[in-house]
């Protein structure tokens, strides 16, 4: 089992510069990755685990039935998985793979988290002992050219991840993918789909409230980064389904006029009652989406696996 770590240390400059930059735009923002601190990947664990976050419930099956289809080509085949998190994804797609193609595998989980690469790469390790595993820790919209290409690839990319992304964002991730995939390459594309707005808002907004902290728990990332003295109980959750863009939006709402220091910078930070911080978008899509994402990368649907209601889809696409 090998680790590599290409994320920058807490607090580097280029992670300054990015939380600065978006602090500092109208309105203010912080980008999404940044949920993802220790504390951060265990309460996303806690989200997929509620009743009304419906992602996980139905992806979860939809992985094992696929698995089940693709097994006899996953042989000698390198698994890089984008946003690996826990892991907990993974399993259930392995679990369906007989143990001797397994030993023939090698499987690349690709986290933001070094907390979750190190755990889950463990716990996969005990679990699938025959099975290389080489975690790499990084952000996987800039470190695709870190994965070697000698053997056939499953580039995964589940939970709908990819509806963080802007669209324009989205296009190039798929447009990269593409240049890096080999004519036997493949990937999973998981994408959360359009659907009743009640359900998608529902799934935001859970009534435990967790959602809520793990939104708040960015202010304790910028914190840790920035040096700043967010609290997050001055903040309230808000989420909410933007028709126009088909997103969910999820924003912090000052409960109050407050200062914020940034060391280094000369000025306050005023951020008066009722301002909003954008924290994250996750894009709801259609069919025609789907097409349109697999033509900015060069690649073809092969196949399109779905549930009843095609609530959630695992898009398999090829090189075209
Ligand atoms: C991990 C990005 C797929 O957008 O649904 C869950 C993150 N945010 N609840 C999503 C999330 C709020 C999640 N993704």
């Amino acid at each position: 089992m090998i680790i590599e770590d290409f994320m920058p240390p807490t607090g580097e400059s280029s992670v300054r510069d990015r939380l600065l930059a978006g602090l500092r735009s109208y309105p203010k923002m912080i980008p999404s990755m940044f949920f993802y601190d220790h504390r951060g990947s265990e309460l996303f664990e806690h989200i997929t685990g509620l009743e009304e976050y419906y992602p996980p419930k139905i992806e979860i099956p939809l992985l094992a039935s696929t698995a089940r289809k693709l097994r006899h080509e996953l042989k000698d085949c390198d698994i890089v998985e984008l946003g690996s998190g826990d892991c907990s994804k993974i399993s259930v797609f392995l679990d369906e793979v007989p143990e001797d193609i397994r030993a023939t595998m090698a499987y690349y989980p690709v986290d933001v988290c070094k907390e979750a690469i190190e755990k889950s790469a463990c716990n996969l390790h005990v679990k699938y002992p025959e099975m290389e595993i080489h975690g790499i820790t990084a952000d996987f919209l800039e470190h695709m050219e870190k994965i070697p290409g000698d053997r056939k690839r499953f580039f995964c990319f589940f939970g709908s991840t990819i509806g963080n992304l802007s669209e324009a964002k989205a296009m190039e991730f798929m447009g990269n993918l593409g240049e890096v995939m080999n004519d036997e390459d493949r990937l999973i594309l998981g994408m959360d789909m359009v659907k009743d707005i009640d359900v998608i808002e529902r799934a935001y907004n859970d009534s435990q409230g967790v959602t809520a902290e793990f939104n708040k728990n960015i202010l304790n990332v910028t914190n840790d980064n920035l040096g700043t003295n967010f609290d997050p109980d001055d903040f309230e959750h808000v989420a909410f389904f933007n028709r126009e863009y088909s997103r969910i939006e999820m924003h912090l709402r000052a409960k109050r006029d407050m200062e914020i220091t940034v060391p280094g910078l000369n000025e306050k930070m005023i951020i008066v009652k009722d301002e909003m911080i954008h924290t994250e978008n996750s894009h709801k899509y259609t069919a025609k989406d789907i097409e349109k994402l697999a033509d900015a990368a060069g690649l073809d649907v092969e196949e399109v696996f779905t549930d009843d209601r095609k609530w959630f889809s695992l898009v398999e696409m090829v090189k075209r």
